[in-house]
């Protein structure tokens, strides 16, 4: 009965509190509702579609910017590349603009021939010493292909001087010449005084080759592939 008693209490305490602000205007009160609703509606899509159109707008700049920048430094890189070119390759002897699509270059004291670098010591060395310091000049000593290499490096040494070259005796069934690229010696290139032998290298002398005792202590010549720009 107590539980009864509260619960009609709370009842008509209630019923008319609840329900008092929204009887007396129904159709009015709901009417403004929908209508401030339908404004709240509209502003808020549009607030939306203005947000979305400036974020789309900024995200457009900013591309349009780096595009830009990147297509401006892309052009700075280019003109710095023909300047560069232009001041390191171009000679008068060079056909026109070759040296823009041929930039070969070597480092200092190095003579550049055929896509290739040379360096000609001034000291005497053993042939493993004298490979050492082509390794430690990141080349090695000249592996020679064709009559023109044989003739430039001719070019460059002096005359009364012997040059190690990167060719050695390898022996496998028998004793053969071998480049230090693991090409075999063309026969036609080169026609080697002395024999091929166990610790046999091969030197230059002006323009031409013979077979030495790897330890022996001469000149040598370095040679590496050229920088292309
Ligand atoms: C050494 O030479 C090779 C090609 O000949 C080149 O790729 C490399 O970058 C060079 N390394 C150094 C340290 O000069
Ligand atoms: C070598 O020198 C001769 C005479 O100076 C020259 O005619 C020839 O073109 C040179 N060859 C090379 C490959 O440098
Ligand atoms: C070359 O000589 C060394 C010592 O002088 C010897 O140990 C080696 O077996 C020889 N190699 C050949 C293939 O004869």
């Amino acid at each position: 009965m107590v539980g009864g008693i509260t619960y009609a209490d709370l009842n008509i305490q209630e019923t008319p509190s609840s329900l008092s602000p929204s009887v007396p205007h129904p159709s009015e009160n709901s009417s403004v509702c929908t209508c401030t609703q339908r404004y709240r509606t509209a502003l808020g899509v549009s607030c939306f579609v203005i947000l979305l159109l400036s974020a789309a707008v900024t995200i457009l700049i900013i591309w349009g910017f780096q595009g830009y920048k990147t297509s401006g430094t892309d052009c700075f890189l280019a003109s710095e590349m023909l300047h560069l070119k232009t001041s390191l390759c171009y000679s008068p002897n060079s056909y026109a603009a070759d040296y823009v699509k041929d930039c070969k270059l070597c480092p200092q004291n190095w003579k550049l021939y055929k896509g290739k670098c040379y360096w000609v010591s001034q000291e005497r060395k053993s042939w493993t010493q004298s490979q050492d310091d082509c390794r430690a000049k990141n080349s090695t000593l000249p592996v020679i292909q064709d009559v023109d290499q044989k003739t430039f490096i001719k070019n460059i040494t002096q005359k009364s001087t012997s040059y190690w070259l990167g060719l050695v005796a390898e022996y496998s069934e028998r004793w053969i010449w071998k480049w230090t690229d693991g090409s075999p010696l063309k026969e036609k290139l080169f026609a080697v005084s002395g024999p091929a032998g166990n610790n046999s290298c091969i030197m230059t002398k002006d323009g031409e080759v013979s077979s030495e005792d790897c330890s022996s202590l001469y000149a040598w010549v370095c040679m590496k592939k050229a920088f292309t720009l």
